[in-house]
C-alpha cells in the first residue's frame, strides 16, 4: 500500500458487504462509499458489476473508495479464505471493522415436496452459517471500532409463503441469529435487521410481485437506495440495537 492510500485510510469507517455487486447490495455499497466508508465489496460471480461499481464511486469521490473480495460462502474453504483476507487488508489492519452488512441471498421459488434437501442446506450455509460464521470471525475487528452488524432480513416472519418454505426459515433464523447477538454483543457491538418488503423483483416472480404490491399499504414497490438508506442508518445509529426495520411500504401490518 502507498502512502498517499494509508493516509487516506486512516480514520475512514471500513464495511463488509456480502452480494454486494449488484441490486440492493450495490446500491448500499454504493451509498456508504459516498459517505466516506472503505467498502469491501462482496460477490460470489458479479466480478464485472462490482468493478465498474468501485471505479465510478473511485470517480465520483476522488478516493480509494474499497475493495472485491470473491467467495462462494456455502464452500467453507472460501468462506475461511475470505476472512484471511479482509482481516489481513491493510485497512482493517489499521481501522479494524465498523460495519458487517449480511446481505448476500439466494431467492427461487419450488414446491415443498420438489425442494432438494440439498438446497435446503445451501439456504441455511448462505443465510445462517455464513453470517454466524462472519460475525464470530470479525468480532476482534468489530469490537476494535464499537461496530455494527445488520442482517438483511425479510417480511416473511409468521407467514406462509407459498414454495418458499426454505427461503422463509432461513431467514428467520438470521433474523433470530441477529437478535440473540444483540443481546450477546451488547455493549461492544450493535446488531440489528433490515426487512425489505417488494423492492426489485425477481426474474421470475414479475407476475407475483405485481399481486403483492397490491397488498402493501403504500400502493408501490420500494427501491434499492431505501434500503441503502436502513443499512447506513442502522450502521451509524449508536444507541440502536435488537430492531428489525421493516422497509415495505406498511406490508407486515398486512395479512399474508
Ligand atoms: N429484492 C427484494 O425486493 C427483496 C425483498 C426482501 C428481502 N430482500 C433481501 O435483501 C437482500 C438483497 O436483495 P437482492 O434482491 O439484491 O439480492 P439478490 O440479488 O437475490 O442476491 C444478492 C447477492 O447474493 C449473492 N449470492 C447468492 N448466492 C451466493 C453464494 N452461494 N455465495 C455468495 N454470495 C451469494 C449473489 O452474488 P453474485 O451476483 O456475485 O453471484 C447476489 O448478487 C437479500 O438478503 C434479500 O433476501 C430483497
Amino acid at each position: 500500500m502507498n502512502w498517499v492510500l494509508a493516509m487516506n485510510i486512516m480514520n475512514t469507517k471500513i464495511a463488509l458487504i456480502t452480494g454486494a455487486g449488484h441490486r440492493l447490495g450495490a446500491a448500499t455499497a454504493n451509498r456508504l462509499m459516498d459517505s466516506g466508508w472503505f467498502v469491501f465489496v462482496h460477490v460470489r460471480s458479479s466480478m464485472k458489476p462490482a468493478r465498474e461499481l468501485l471505479e465510478q464511486a473511485e470517480v465520483r469521490n476522488n478516493r480509494k473508495c474499497g475493495s472485491i473480495v470473491q467467495a462462494d460462502l456455502t464452500d467453507d474453504g472460501q468462506l475461511k479464505a475470505m476472512v484471511e483476507e479482509v482481516k489481513n487488508h491493510p485497512a482493517v489492519k489499521a481501522n479494524g471493522l465498523s460495519g458487517l452488512v449480511h446481505n448476500a441471498s439466494f431467492y427461487s421459488q419450488s414446491k415443498f415436496e420438489e425442494t432438494s434437501f440439498e438446497s435446503f442446506r445451501n439456504l441455511n450455509r448462505l443465510h445462517m452459517e455464513a453470517p454466524y460464521f462472519l460475525t464470530q470471525q470479525f468480532l476482534p475487528e468489530l469490537r476494535a471500532t464499537q461496530g455494527s452488524v445488520v442482517g438483511v432480513v425479510d417480511t416473511s416472519w409468521g407467514k406462509a409463503w407459498e414454495g418458499l418454505s426454505h427461503y422463509t426459515s432461513s431467514k428467520a433464523g438470521l433474523r433470530q441469529l441477529m437478535l440473540n447477538l444483540a443481546g450477546e454483543l451488547s455493549p461492544d457491538v450493535n446488531v440489528n435487521c433490515v426487512a425489505p418488503g417488494a423492492i426489485m423483483a425477481a426474474e421470475w416472480e414479475s407476475e407475483h410481485f405485481t399481486k403483492v404490491l397490491e397488498k402493501v399499504p403504500m400502493g408501490r414497490s420500494g427501491q434499492a437506495s431505501d434500503i441503502a438508506a436502513a443499512v447506513q442508518h442502522l450502521l451509524e445509529a449508536p444507541h440502536l440495537s435488537g430492531q428489525v426495520l421493516h422497509v415495505d411500504g406498511g406490508w407486515s401490518i398486512e395479512d399474508a
